[in-house]
């Protein structure tokens, strides 16, 4: 009888020895990184897609065109996996895309006023894209390129180095400048956005990430319910262009108070004269506790999906934009986006900086090395 039991426990000891070592085996295999051509580029440039997948059932598409995210898909409250951003069904989609969607932009995030600035006495002209000012990068910016890809091996989790050399002159630009990119999904659901750059020449660098997010499961449905909260005092005052005027607004008693959560669409369409400029929220909030450190600075919340997002970096500024100009004319993954059907968290140096003493410098010398931690992490609530 004794030599029963004894026999049946060693059994099941054996058996869950077994699962355990077949659920590593099985982690392992499902935190690889899938390569495949997604499509071909006017000129018959290979574009590829790298699929990174966690043991926590979230999975992220990368192509190298643009270094752009084309989905995002994380599970609800109940496990349900779903993609959050926006995007296309092909690369022609991609090509085609004046919205910048899923893209790192560049080599400047968001506006320079008339895109003119002058750097170490000289002044420079960079291309005008949006009015009579520059915004993010130009017409075939950092979004417009073809990276240059390469899977991580020595890395625990899934993860992807894309590189770009942006020549001397490029938009307008002073001086060759190598960006790495370095995408990463952790296995608890956190995508990491490493950027580092160099160049030869003084010059700006200020890149950003543009997805478009939609935490509710349905890229059709209005981001309007979506609690947000945003850890910062004050933000960058514009004008009728969305340039900055240099005057920080204090947040106190307006509809950009994000201190403690506040649905999107509360204050939205309130006759505050900062919301009539941006169409809605499209401003720089100037973070709070800036030190070069990685902090937390956003919190979103979806309460239907259970879904929240949190946003941590080492930048000074965050671009909150709530897909303002989406109208309808963006049509992809079998959907029409629609007005405020998604938001951008976008951080960065300030709007315009080069044009303001006040704000934090983007300027980049050579030897120096620039540098940007960005985390988008996942979970549920
Ligand atoms: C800007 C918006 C702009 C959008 C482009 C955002 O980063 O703040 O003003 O329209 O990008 O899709």
């Amino acid at each position: 009888m004794k030599t029963r039991n004894y026999l049946n426990r060693c059994g099941r000891m054996s058996v869950i020895i077994l699962c355990i070592l077949f659920n590593q085996l099985n982690a392992k295999v499902e935190t690889m990184v899938e390569k495949n051509l997604y499509g071909k580029l006017p000129d018959g440039r290979e574009v590829y897609q790298f699929t990174l997948k966690n043991a926590s059932g979230t999975t992220v598409k990368l192509i190298n065109y643009g270094a752009i995210v084309t989905s995002l898909c994380v599970p609800n409250r109940n496990g349900v996996v779903e993609d959050v951003v926006l995007g296309y069904d092909s690369l022609q989609g991609y090509i085609n895309d004046q919205s910048y969607f899923g893209a790192i932009v560049g080599r400047y995030g968001n506006r320079i006023n008339k895109g003119a600035f002058v750097l170490d006495g000289k002044e420079y002209h960079l291309t005008i894209n949006d009015g009579e000012n520059h915004l993010h990068g130009g017409k075939f910016g950092f979004f417009k390129a073809l990276w240059d890809a390469k899977v991580v091996n020595d890395s625990a989790s899934p993860s992807v180095a894309m590189t770009y050399v942006s020549p001397d002159g490029e938009e307008g630009y002073p001086g060759n400048v190598t960006i790495t990119v370095t995408y990463t999904l952790t296995n608890d659901n956190a995508l990491k956005i490493v950027y580092e750059g160099t160049t030869d020449k003084p010059t700006l660098l200020n890149p950003t990430h543009h997805s478009y997010f939609n935490l509710s499961g349905s890229l059709t449905t209005s981001i309007l319910d979506h609690k947000l909260t945003i850890d910062a005092d004050s933000i960058t005052e514009i004008d009728e262009r969305l340039i900055p005027t240099g005057q920080l607004l204090d947040v106190t008693n307006t509809p950009f108070d994000f201190r403690t959560f506040h649905t999107i669409g509360e204050r939205i369409n309130d006759n505050h004269p900062q919301l009539k400029y941006g169409n809605g929220y499209d401003h720089n909030w100037v973070l709070n506790s800036f030190n070069g450190k990685v902090r937390k600075v956003v919190e979103v919340y979806e309460e239907k999906s259970g879904r929240v997002l949190e946003v941590l970096t080492d930048q000074p500024g965050i671009q909150f934009y709530s897909g303002n100009f989406l109208n309808g004319s963006q049509k992809g993954k079998r959907v029409v986006y629609q007005h405020r059907t998604a938001f951008c968290l976008e951080p960065q140096c300030f709007p315009d900086s080069p044009n303001h003493p006040n704000f934090p410098s983007a300027v980049l010398r050579p030897g120096e090395v620039y540098h940007q931690t960005t985390i988008y992490k996942f979970s549920t609530r």
